[in-house]
């Protein structure tokens, strides 16, 4: 008797201590849980701020890319309203024929320049700058650009200063490198002959992008002392002045992307 009592005592005491474990076991558990969560939240809030975050940057990122461009747009507007008038007021050459030629230049070098894979900034800096190629020549006098008859070489040397004159007008509005140098350059050759002698590579990149489109509009179009060229003559005339005036890569591609750019002149009545 004494014995089982001692027994059922002792039974008693190790289901006590059982029953402690377990609700020990069960309290570490709930805790396990209950801190897992606490984790898996706090590293949920975490994320969800880091993509907040990102998002703000890359809000203010476009609104400032946004800005940029709508300058760039008012900018272009300013530029060719400017030179409209000037070019108006000069008297260089009819209004139409003017603006046409301006138009062209502006998106036949984008063209080239895409062809080229030119990084996007240089290839809208390009299109912005090209069509004011000429703005010097609004510097020059009425008197030489209404001369009849054979002009003398200084009238000439004048004409040519164009460039450097262009080249002060758009460095006076801070227009940047890209346009300095189309207005600078635009009549340089491949083998060291044009304007400024300069040769080869060295002539800046957008220069002999806005030269290739700047000929290539001038003979295709009609104009009052010539008249326009065919295709094919423009071509031919090209590929004859391939390291002559024209960098043989750039021509190269220029001759991949003519099809494209002849899309232009379809439906001109004054275009062969
Ligand atoms: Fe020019
Ligand atoms: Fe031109």
């Amino acid at each position: 008797m004494k014995n089982k009592i001692f027994s059922i005592i002792f039974l008693m005491i190790t289901l006590s201590s059982f029953s402690q474990n377990i609700t020990l076991e069960r309290n570490t558990h709930q805790f396990s849980i209950i801190f897992l969560s606490l984790l898996v939240l706090i590293t949920l809030l975490v994320v969800v701020l880091i993509i907040y975050v990102n998002l703000r940057i890359l809000i203010q990122k476009n609104n400032k890319l946004l800005v940029y461009i709508q300058s760039k747009k008012e900018l272009t507007n300013n530029i060719t309203n400017m030179l409209t008038s000037l070019i108006i007021k000069t008297n260089i050459s009819d209004e139409k024929e003017t603006l046409e030629h301006i138009q062209n230049v502006g998106v036949i070098s984008k063209m080239l320049a895409k062809k080229l894979k030119l990084p996007q900034e240089d290839i809208t800096n390009i299109r912005i700058y090209a069509p004011i190629h000429d703005i010097g020549k609004s510097a020059i006098s009425n008197k030489i650009w209404n001369k009849k008859g054979k002009l003398s070489n200084i009238d000439i040397e004048l004409i040519k200063s164009h460039v450097l004159f262009g080249q002060q007008i758009v460095s006076q509005l801070n227009l940047g490198k890209c346009a300095e140098n189309i207005t600078m350059y635009h009549h340089e050759k491949w083998d060291g002959t044009g304007y400024n002698k300069i040769k080869g590579k060295k002539i800046p990149i957008e220069a002999q992008i806005v030269t290739f489109a700047d000929i290539y509009d001038a003979l295709r179009s009609k104009r009052s002392y010539k008249d326009s060229w065919t295709r094919n003559e423009v071509i031919n005339y090209f590929k004859l002045n391939r390291g002559i005036i024209f960098n043989p890569y750039i021509l190269k591609k220029f001759l991949k992307i003519e099809k494209d750019i002849n899309k232009i002149y379809i439906n001109r009545d004054d275009v062969k």
